[in-house]
């Protein structure tokens, strides 16, 4: 019961999220006036703004905080036979169900754990277990015969009427070209990494990089993935935000140790508590790898993956070098060899780190005092990552307080995004940069004209103070650094 009410609670909590998202200009439906594109979805000007906070700060974290990580920005277009050496032409698939009434596909994995949320935490941990060592195994005809001995139906046909499970590609191809043959067909990336990868020498010569040293990349990646559901947690189009670690052979699992706990570092750093993350070890390792991990959220849906971290071997440089026919190995001074490194990789996405922090900062609080119901709805961002850092409210918009306001915000907007705003009333302008995620808001009013001081307005307390009009930019420039 009491998991049943929790479920129901959650489910609300997440509709109501994507309800705030798309009133405040945060996330919207792809092509809506076309009735939307399935698990695909758009960011509006506020969504936009928290996207690009969070990219920035990672890749800070990541090509300004490590002397040895630099950045580059490969293209989506990769040639052909990147995708072969890559394995993902052959094996980047996932076992697939469909139901023959409804004709709906499903990855089984989701199948399972959706019915597994179902259960009491016991019962759900015996069926994924069953489900992980099936999975390790390849033995599909064990996992259709664990979904019919649990009789798991179709959430549209409501039957366990079921096809044989099947693997299904998940990237997308497309031509180059004019010419539709065969010879053009070209993938839209499913991973940032091979970009990476094949510019590993690139970098590494005219960055004059030693081992060990990072490649980090923030982009595009497309996958037909068959099961939309999750709002920006699962999307056919996404971001992710990718580097490898180029290690000495023999060292990774020391490196993979060291960013595991650097990972786990950088996600506390968004203030978020520990007890909202944990690690999950891969039962069953992909194709490149020699021990993985997920950074699992918990998510309005529950815990769920919103980073990984590879132990990816020399896998990907060594398929490189064997399919192009360039040699890919390095010359390491300190030891006098030449060798293909082994990489450890961190993999986040940034669609899924966007959610993390609107699910974190996403609060509908009550005020209610004894003689006045009232409530907000509020989101709590980092004030770093904030879409708006500063909202400057003059009391009217008359007697020359919106001159002051904007002599103000000509002073701050080189440093910090500002926000103006002159209609309705006071109370009602703070709750919508609550309902924003604004950090802060300055009321320029009629005392302002007498001793240049201003109300500043803290969003999580509520609380008012007066300050200076002079101090207002430092102070918000000094409350907005965050360090990971
Ligand atoms: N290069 C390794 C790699 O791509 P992955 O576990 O498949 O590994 C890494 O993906 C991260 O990318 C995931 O942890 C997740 O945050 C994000 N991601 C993967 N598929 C996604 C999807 N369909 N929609 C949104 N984010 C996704």
């Amino acid at each position: 019961m009491f998991i049943f009410a929790n479920i129901m609670a959650n489910d609300n909590k997440l509709q109501n999220l994507i309800g705030h998202c798309k009133e405040y200009g945060f996330v919207f439906p792809s092509s809506e006036i076309y009735e939307g594109l399935s698990a695909v979805y758009d960011y509006g000007q506020y969504g936009a703004e928290l996207k690009k906070n969070i990219r920035d700060y990672w890749w800070r974290s990541m090509t300004q905080m490590y002397d040895n990580i630099v950045g580059i920005d490969a293209s989506i277009f990769m040639h052909p036979t990147v995708w072969k050496a890559s394995g993902h032409i052959d094996n980047f698939s996932d076992p697939m169900i469909d139901n023959k009434d409804s004709h709906k596909r499903y990855r089984v994995d989701h199948l399972i754990e959706g019915f597994a949320e179902t259960l009491t935490i016991e019962n759900a941990e015996i069926v994924l277990a069953s489900m992980d060592k099936l999975l390790a195994a390849n033995d599909f005809t064990g996992l259709k015969q664990l979904i019919e001995e649990k009789n798991i139906t179709c959430s549209v046909s409501g039957t366990c009427n079921w096809t044989d499970v099947r693997q299904f590609n998940l990237m997308f191809a497309t031509e180059i070209g004019s010419v539709a043959d065969e010879a053009n067909v070209i993938y839209l990336r499913p991973e940032t990494a091979q970009g990476i990868f094949v510019n590993f020498l690139n970098v590494q010569k005219s960055g004059r990089m030693k081992i060990p040293f990072g490649i980090a990349q923030t982009g595009k990646a497309f996958r037909n993935e068959i099961v939309a559901r999750g709002f920006i947690f699962r999307m056919r189009e996404f971001e992710q935000m990718e580097m490898q670690f180029f290690v000495r052979p023999g060292t990774q699992k020391e490196w993979y140790e060291f960013w595991k706990e650097a990972r786990m570092k950088w996600h506390l750093s968004l203030g978020i508590a520990a007890s909202k993350y944990r690690f999950h070890d891969h039962v069953k390792l992909a194709h490149y790898a020699d021990a993985a991990c997920d950074i699992e959220y918990d998510f309005p849906m529950g815990f769920k993956e919103v980073e990984g971290v590879h132990s990816r071997t020399d896998f990907d440089l060594k398929s490189h070098q064997e399919y192009s026919g360039k040699k890919l190995t390095y010359f390491d001074t300190d030891i006098n060899q030449h060798y293909i490194p082994y990489v450890i990789e961190t993999s986040i996405g940034l669609d899924r780190t966007v959610m993390m922090v609107l699910s974190e900062a996403y609060e509908e609080e009550d005020l209610s005092t004894d003689d006045k119901q009232d409530s907000r709805v509020v989101l709590r961002f980092p004030p770093m990552l904030a879409p708006i850092k500063l909202a400057i409210l003059p009391l009217t918009k008359k007697d020359g307080l919106p001159e002051i306001a904007r002599f103000l915000i000509n002073q701050c907007k080189p440093h910090f995004k500002c926000f103006y705003e002159e209609k309705d009333s006071i109370g009602k302008r703070y709750r919508r940069q609550d309902a924003l995620g604004t950090p802060f808001c300055i009321t320029i009013d009629h005392q302002t004209k007498d001793d240049q001081t201003v109300t500043i307005r803290y969003r999580d307390s509520m609380v008012q103070e007066r300050i200076a009009l002079n101090e207002v930019k430092n102070l918000i420039m000094d409350k907005i650094q965050m360090f990971p």
